[in-house]
């Protein structure tokens, strides 16, 4: 009678990866995520690709130095990020690799677009989002993952890519991404927080789902293959309404504030945290989502086996 199963599947593997050798760094926030140099990363990526897992979400990790206005880093040939991908591909062909397009990591503001006068420039932005995701096409992404949430940043992606001749990289399109206090500990894994203000005159407000369906409508137009809900348990609602919208695949981000609740409350005793998790993941199946981004990837693995 059991309506709905979780699957290995059903999973995105997040991972952070940084500079530097032989590093595995832990995540203060996040009990049991590491930041990885290269070659450590190739080494857990084994297992995770032998508990069954078909995809990763990659992040780049940069120091200070790196970052500049307008996130020259991350469209320059062997880079981190890039090296990375290239070099996991050629290691791990059958894991499909999704990456991040958004100027954060390598920005000196911490914000996901240019900035100017303390404003972010939508359409300035769109132009380093583009290089940025052929870039990344090139070193071997499958799935283009904008987290950025400028608008109209997914047609031109789409056509900056096909025109590369990239017609087959897909575009899952961070559509309803709100404004979430939910993202708190990423940001520590990345050093990537706000120098100044928030991010709520691009990311969303709390209170809207209407606003959602608007968003997700725009990047269905544009071209989205996938569309995608962040934060995911707060936002239940908001993943059932797209998913009884469009015909294409939903996925739910299960993000760093809400795994790190459940890792707390464990480790305090003072809740089984493997079955919060089975029940939160198991949650967003229900609601709608096809694919569910989490760091929970290899722990619900194990006991999926
Ligand atoms: C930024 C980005 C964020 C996350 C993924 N990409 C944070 C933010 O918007 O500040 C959050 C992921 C998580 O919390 O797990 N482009």
């Amino acid at each position: 009678m059991t309506e709905t199963q979780l699957s290995v599947t059903d999973f995105i593997y997040p991972m952070f990866v940084m500079e530097g050798k032989a590093q595995k760094v832990a995540v203060k926030s996040m009990p049991g995520v590491f930041r990885f140099s290269l070659d450590e990363l190739l080494l857990e990526l084994k297992e995770v690709v032998d508990l069954g897992i078909k995809c990763i979400c990659l992040f780049g990790l940069y120091p200070e130095e790196k970052k500049d206005k307008y996130a020259s880093e991350s469209t320059k040939e062997g880079t981190l990020y890039l090296e990375s991908l290239k070099t996991i591909k050629k290691a791990y062909p059958d894991l499909a690799i999704m990456t991040d397009v958004a100027m954060d990591p390598y920005s000196s503001d911490g914000h996901d677009g240019i900035v100017e006068n303390g404003k972010i420039l939508n359409d300035e932005t769109i132009e380093v989002l583009c290089n940025m995701a052929v870039a990344q096409a090139k070193a071997g992404a499958d799935i283009i993952g904008p987290s950025d949430m400028m608008d109209g940043r997914i047609e031109a992606i789409r056509n900056a890519l096909d025109k590369e001749g990239f017609t087959e990289v897909s575009i899952m399109s961070y559509s309803a991404k709100y404004a979430s206090a939910f993202y708190g500990p990423f940001r520590d894994a990345l050093d990537s927080a706000p120098k100044f203000g928030d991010k709520k005159t691009y990311q969303m407000n709390p209170a809207n789902v209407k606003e959602a369906l608007i968003e997700a409508q725009l990047d269905f137009d544009e071209g989205a293959d996938m569309l995608m809900v962040k934060p995911a348990l707060s936002y239940l609602d908001v993943i059932k309404t797209l998913k009884e919208n469009f015909n294409i695949p939903i996925a739910a981000y299960n993000v760093s504030g809400e795994y790190a609740m459940v890792k707390a409350a464990e480790e305090k005793g003072w809740i089984d945290g493997e079955r919060v998790m089975m029940e939160i993941l198991l949650s967003m199946k229900r609601a709608g989502a096809d694919v569910i981004l989490t760091y929970f990837a290899k722990d619900a693995a194990k006991l999926l086996r």
